[in-house]
């Protein structure tokens, strides 16, 4: 295990799967500055890796994924909206860096995911919860407001609708009502978040990663604004696929009746 931002974040890897905590239990894993700077290191690292073909996000201990950004530290870092600026600024390289991820992420959520928490949490393209999570945007209880780039997120995966009633209510919503509006994947018993999880992240490691990186270029261009889709890039991925030498092992693996093995190329 490898900790960052003075092991407030953890990153190991294991047999394909890259394994990121937010580790600051005490505080339900506030999401603190120095944190972002950690999750993109971490993040760097795991993108060059090619042993790594999927990563889970997930929070130490059994009471939170993410509690939000550390509330602490607005007095000094988000007191007006100037400081609002420099802290975009500073979290704004870890949070580029999780939107643009090039291989799947799955986010494994037990205990409150609010807020910040939630905007991490979706921009997993996967969220698998246990029945004991909740979901809220505290924002309007602040008296701070969520980003547009979170608000579009979230509008993408509940609609408008509700969207604008975890919005403006603040309310924290339980797992199966996350479900049911689909903002979470799947909801498990506590005790087997992690087992369902690692099957997840096992069948994906073990298909074709450009394949999935085809696909994920295509879902992200697909809830885009307009102005920033790019089916180009779509497009070269999806003939990239063809031309791999994975298709060839995936065709005759078919035929051979034996499981293909891929080499991400
Ligand atoms: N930032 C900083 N500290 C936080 C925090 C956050 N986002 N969330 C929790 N903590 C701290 C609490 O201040 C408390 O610290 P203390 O032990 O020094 O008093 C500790 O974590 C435990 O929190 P507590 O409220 O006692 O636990 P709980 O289980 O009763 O409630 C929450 C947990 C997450 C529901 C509650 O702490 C909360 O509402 N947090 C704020 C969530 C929020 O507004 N997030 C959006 C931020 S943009």
């Amino acid at each position: 295990m490898t900790q960052y931002a003075s092991g407030r974040m953890l990153a190991e890897m294991d047999d394909g799967v890259g394994l990121i905590t937010f580790n600051q239990p005490e505080k339900r894993n506030a999401m603190s500055v120095d944190m972002w700077g950690g999750l993109g290191e971490i993040l760097d690292a795991f993108a060059a890796d090619p042993a790594v073909r999927v990563i889970v996000l997930t929070g130490a201990g059994s009471k939170a994924f993410v509690s939000g950004a550390d509330i602490s530290q607005f007095d000094k870092t988000r007191s007006d909206s100037n400081a609002q600026v420099e802290y975009d600024k500073l979290t704004s390289a870890g949070r580029a860096k999780l939107a643009g991820f090039p291989k799947p992420v799955i986010a494994r959520v037990r205990g409150y995911c609010l807020g910040g928490g939630l905007g991490i949490a979706m921009q997993a393209d996967l969220r698998i919860a246990a029945v004991d999570s909740e979901f809220g945007i505290p924002a309007a209880r602040l008296g701070i407001a969520y980003s547009y780039e979170m608000v579009s997120k979230l509008v993408s995966l509940v609609g408008p609708s509700h969207a604008r009633m975890m919005l403006y209510t603040g309310a924290r919503i339980t797992a199966a009502e996350a479900e049911r509006i689909g903002l979470v994947n799947r909801v498990v018993a506590d005790e087997d978040l992690s087992d369902v999880v690692v099957d997840i992240a096992r069948s994906i490691a073990d298909n074709a990663p450009l394949s999935i990186r085809a696909a994920k270029l295509a879902v992200d261009d697909t809830v885009r604004a307009d102005r920033d889709r790019n089916r180009a890039a779509v497009e070269a991925a999806v003939a990239a696929c063809f031309d791999s030498v994975d298709y060839r092992e995936g065709r005759t693996a078919f035929m051979e009746k034996r499981t293909p093995r891929f080499v991400g190329r």
